[in-house]
């Protein structure tokens, strides 16, 4: 298993630009099955959960060739199988978007339950209610499969009790070519889900208000081909400024989009860390030290992201005061904070809430990396701690940063990956 050596102490500087966005190549890359011809995507970011999505999409038939780092051609004319195993399944819990697709393309498909981070339940009740709104059979099987039939799917009116992103993008995707009107309320609106309306238009869909609290979708019955510029990873970004704002340092990011990160500048600036937004660059002069917030609240977008939690609650451990951490997303995404304990962190907490108490500084030490963004907190905080920190499980890491030592060299930190025992 590899691993972080970090060592502690040393103000970042420099440009760097931004990966493209995981979360919006993962629903788009699924998305491609539902075209008869070849998509080509720019701007896609080499991760462990896009390999794992295009080695289901090879599953199905689709052809998929990296044309360079960054840029992937995939050609879905000749699909032929609507079953995914279960080893692909329980990777990761974006699996799970394909089930719209294929719906879509075939009219049946078969999986398992999906996997993914361990940040709490995951349930999918929004995933297969909205599916049977649309005419969708679902049947469990002995062998823990799912299977799903929709020859003739329809459109209906979904109302979806939580926002949920990977809901509203799976029923986004079996709906384009449902026949007649669909209409879903209260759905997630992300930057993710406008990237993934914008690439389905391009496709030939009709459908209007990805972005806003009512998507609209006439069904249509024939989809074309297409490229597309997958957007800049927002999550990545907010990251990054953290890096500096931890480190004292000043960077600039390029390749951004500025008003992605909203809720994330604001809470910034009550940090003490000043954000000068271009059109798609981010200046990031930290001060010498953090203030504390008083209170981060975890909300769907535009709300804070429950994506920057981890990292945030990195950063207020050695604010000059206490902050109060509500995650009110997921109920299991906490895991972070014993190993920020381990370095020193004074946080204590209450079911979603978490009270930081700032210490002067953290100490290095050696940490467990739980989940994606737990470890990039790992990585940060032991960027703003004195020592060296040794953070293990850098696999959930690679799941969505494209090599963070590099990224985070070419600013200045001293930090290696290494071979563990
Ligand atoms: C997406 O996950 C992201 N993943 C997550 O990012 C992100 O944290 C999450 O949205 C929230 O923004 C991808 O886009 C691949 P949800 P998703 O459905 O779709 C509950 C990362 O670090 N829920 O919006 O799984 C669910 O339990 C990852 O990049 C149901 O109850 O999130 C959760 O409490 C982590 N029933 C809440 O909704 C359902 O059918 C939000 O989940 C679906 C969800």
């Amino acid at each position: 298993m590899e691993r972080y050596i970090v060592a502690g102490g040393n103000p970042l500087s420099g440009t760097l630009a931004v990966q493209g966005a995981k979360n919006s190549a993962l629903p788009i890359i699924a998305a491609c099955i539902l075209s008869p011809g070849r998509t080509v995507l720019h701007n896609v970011p080499q991760l462990t959960d896009i390999d794992v999505m295009l080695e289901i999409l090879r599953t199905v038939g689709a052809k998929v060739v990296w044309q360079d780092q960054s840029t992937l051609s995939i050609d879905s004319s000749s699909l032929d199988n609507w079953r995914i195993p279960e080893s692909l399944m329980r990777r990761m819990r974006s699996s799970f978007f394909v089930v719209g697709p294929l719906l879509s393309r075939f009219g049946q498909v078969r999986v398992t339950y999906p996997g993914g981070c361990a940040i709490g339940t995951r349930s999918i009740d929004l995933h297969l209610k909205g599916l049977e709104k649309l005419g969708v059979e679902i049947k469990p099987t002995q062998s823990g499969h799912i299977d799903f039939r929709g020859d003739n799917l329809r459109g209906a009116s979904i109302d979806l009790d939580i926002p949920s992103v990977g809901a509203t993008e799976n029923i986004m995707m079996a709906a384009v070519t449902a026949q007649g009107t669909t209409v879903i309320r209260n759905p997630a609106r992300e930057p993710e889900i406008v990237d993934l309306g914008n690439y389905l238009q391009k496709l030939g869909a009709q459908i209007s208000g990805a972005g806003t609290d009512k998507i609209v979708i006439q069904g249509v019955t024939q989809l074309g081909e297409s490229n597309h510029t997958i957007i800049p990873d927002r999550i990545v970004a907010g990251t990054l400024i953290l890096a500096a704002a931890i480190t004292g340092g000043e960077i600039v990011l390029t390749n951004v989009i500025p008003g992605h990160l909203s809720a994330v500048i604001a809470k910034l600036a009550e940090m003490g860390v000043s954000v000068d937004a271009g059109s798609d660059t981010l200046r990031v002069v930290a001060q010498d030290g953090l203030n504390p917030v008083d209170k981060i609240i975890t909300a769907p977008y535009p709300g804070f992201p429950t994506d920057m939690q981890a990292q945030f609650m990195a950063a207020l451990a050695s604010a000059r005061g206490v902050s109060v951490i509500v995650e009110k997303i997921f109920d299991g995404r906490f895991k972070h904070v014993n190993e920020l304990r381990r370095m020193g962190a004074n946080i204590s907490v209450d079911e979603r809430t978490a009270i930081v108490r700032g210490v002067d500084s953290l100490s290095g030490a050696s940490v467990e990396a739980s989940d994606l963004r737990a470890g990039a907190a790992l990585v940060l905080a032991a960027l703003g701690s004195k020592g060296i920190t040794t953070v293990n499980g850098v696999w959930h890491i690679d799941r969505g940063y494209v090599a963070l030592e590099k990224q985070l060299s070419s600013l200045g930190a001293k930090i290696t990956r290494e071979k563990g025992d």
